[in-house]
């Protein structure tokens, strides 16, 4: 698809229909905050209060458009009252760009129904307003701007051909942002989108084209990426989807849609975790399991297809089952792998190994049906009883071999107390040191085993626990001539040694 010719420009909305849907509005200090996140991510326009609506977002307004960069519009809504918008020049004449943000309904049922107005009279008060708002707006500074918001366009299917009509007239009377809001989202995006295709089409080219959807079916995002291919340009969005009901369109969703078609985005998608975190503390709205992007499900996997497939893509930039790198919005926490009892071997190895202990895909193999037995009466198992298992099952192996006792007797002499099937054996053994003297008391006993490998890894106390500082590795070779590993943990090195023998042992007899 041909890609548009003007970027998208991100105009903000967090603050005035974000924050006027929240069950306790914020107070100045909270804007603040907010407004330097919005231009930490370098939005182009912030539509920073309505003036007018109390004594306090005219304060709002006034002090945020004071600490506004030059390049930024700032801009308050006003309904299409005259001291609407004077409260709204006013507040806002410390702006270098301040943009006046006027709005009235031309949707044939809110006319009737809200306003008991007919249309012409209603047209007639929008046209007034808007020249009223370019004079008051334009006599403060020159850069002054108005935009106009056909309040409930995606109601106005049957009257377009008016709606154009009186867009034609308000464009006359000065503005040159023309928003276009779906203000309840009622039908499906492709619907409203000919409505936008039409206006984009009757309109002089230099008039910006915006769009403002709320998201009650869910579908805001997607009406906004497609827009923007329809000709809008100014895309109305509100961090973390706040607005009133089931919210505004999600800036991040669009930021990303967009920049995962190809288009440049002015905005540093960088910050987008950081600040959907913010945003719900200070709004206290959670964000919810399953959000896309920021939502804490949002990288987990738990099929185990879909975690051996976002394993291999781990650090790849296109992912097996992810729409971006979790970095490109700043969020630093992985992929997340979660152990259900649809998970695998894969999902064990990775969350073992990242949990710092060692293990093999074969021991992870041995591990899986324990660890999903489990995983079927609670769910999703905690970190810590797979770690429990790892233990049980893999450095404390219960079999046909029981150690009972190793004790050094004297140069490079060893006593080994064992059972093997119900028969105890006491056995002397030799060698340079307790894991030669402890096969060579083995083979005594008639178990001989060539020992392959031996080392220890060095680990954290912490994770090993009971005063222990490294993990007993022994290979031992098995029947077929494969490699048996044999894991254990003691504080005392030789004892943690034999113990390692003796499990992998238990793994070469059975019953
Ligand atoms: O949803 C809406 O229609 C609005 C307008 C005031 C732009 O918020
Ligand atoms: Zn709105």
């Amino acid at each position: 698809m041909k890609q548009p010719e003007k970027q998208p420009f991100f105009y903000d909305i967090t603050l005035r229909d974000g924050n006027q849907s929240l069950k306790k509005p914020w107070s100045l200090p909270e804007k603040e905050i907010i407004f330097k996140r919005l231009l930490e991510l370098n939005v182009q326009a912030v539509e920073v209060g309505f003036a007018n609506s109390s004594e306090m977002d005219f304060e709002a307004c006034k002090y945020l458009a004071s600490i506004a960069p030059e390049n930024l519009v700032v801009s308050s809504l006003a309904r299409c009252v005259e001291s609407d918008i004077t409260s709204a020049v006013k507040a806002l004449s410390c702006a270098s760009i301040p943009r006046i943000h006027t709005f009235l309904t031309l949707s044939p049922f809110h006319m009737k129904y809200v306003l008991n107005k007919e249309p012409n009279e209603v047209r007639k008060t929008a046209i007034e307003a808007v020249k009223f708002a370019y004079e008051q707006v334009k006599k403060t500074n020159k850069n002054g701007e108005v935009q106009f918001s056909v309040e409930h366009f995606g109601d106005c299917g049957e009257n377009i051909d008016f709606v154009i009509d009186t867009l034609q007239e308000i464009v006359k009377a000065g503005a040159t942002t023309i928003n276009l809001p779906n203000t309840v989202e009622r039908k499906r995006p492709r619907v409203f989108l000919d409505m936008i295709e039409k206006v984009y089409t009757a309109l002089p080219k230099n008039i910006s084209i915006s769009l403002h959807n709320h998201n009650d079916l869910g579908m805001a995002t997607a009406t906004t990426v497609e827009g923007y291919f329809s000709g809008a340009v100014q895309l109305e969005c509100a961090l973390n989807g706040l607005g009133e009901r089931a919210g505004n369109t999600n800036f991040y969703e669009v930021a990303v849609a967009l920049h995962n078609s190809g288009v440049e985005v002015p905005v540093d998608l960088s910050k987008i975790y950081e600040t959907a975190l913010i945003i719900s503390q200070m709004s206290k709205v959670d964000i919810y399991e399953k959000a896309p992007l920021t939502g804490p499900d949002a990288l987990a996997h738990r099929s185990g297809i879909h975690q051996d497939g976002a394993l291999k893509t781990k650090d790849m930039e296109f992912g097996a089952y992810r729409p971006i790198h979790p970095s490109l919005i700043g969020r630093k926490d992985d992929e997340k792998i979660g152990f259900t009892s649809q998970s695998g071997k894969t999902a064990i190895f990775e969350i073992i190994s990242k949990a710092g202990y060692p293990i093999t895909i074969q021991e992870a193999i041995r591990l899986a049906p324990v660890v999903k037995e489990a995983a079927e009466k609670i769910g999703e198992l905690p970190t810590r009883n797979i770690i429990d298992i790892y233990f049980n099952e893999i450095c404390n192996i219960k079999g046909v071999f029981k150690l009972t006792k190793f004790d050094h007797i004297g140069e490079g002499k060893f006593v080994l107390e064992f059972n093997y099937k119900d028969k105890d054996y006491k056995m002397t053994g030799s060698g340079n040191g307790p894991i030669d003297a402890c096969m060579d008391a083995l083979k005594q006993a008639g178990f001989e085993r060539k020992l392959l490998h031996y080392k220890q890894i060095a680990m954290d106390e912490e994770l090993l626990g009971s005063g222990a500082n490294a993990m007993s590795v022994i290979h031992i070779e098995g029947d077929d001539g494969s490699k048996v590993i044999g894991r254990a943990i003691h504080k005392n090195t030789a004892v943690a040694n034999v113990k390692a023998i003796f499990n992998a042992y238990n793994l070469i007899y059975k019953d």
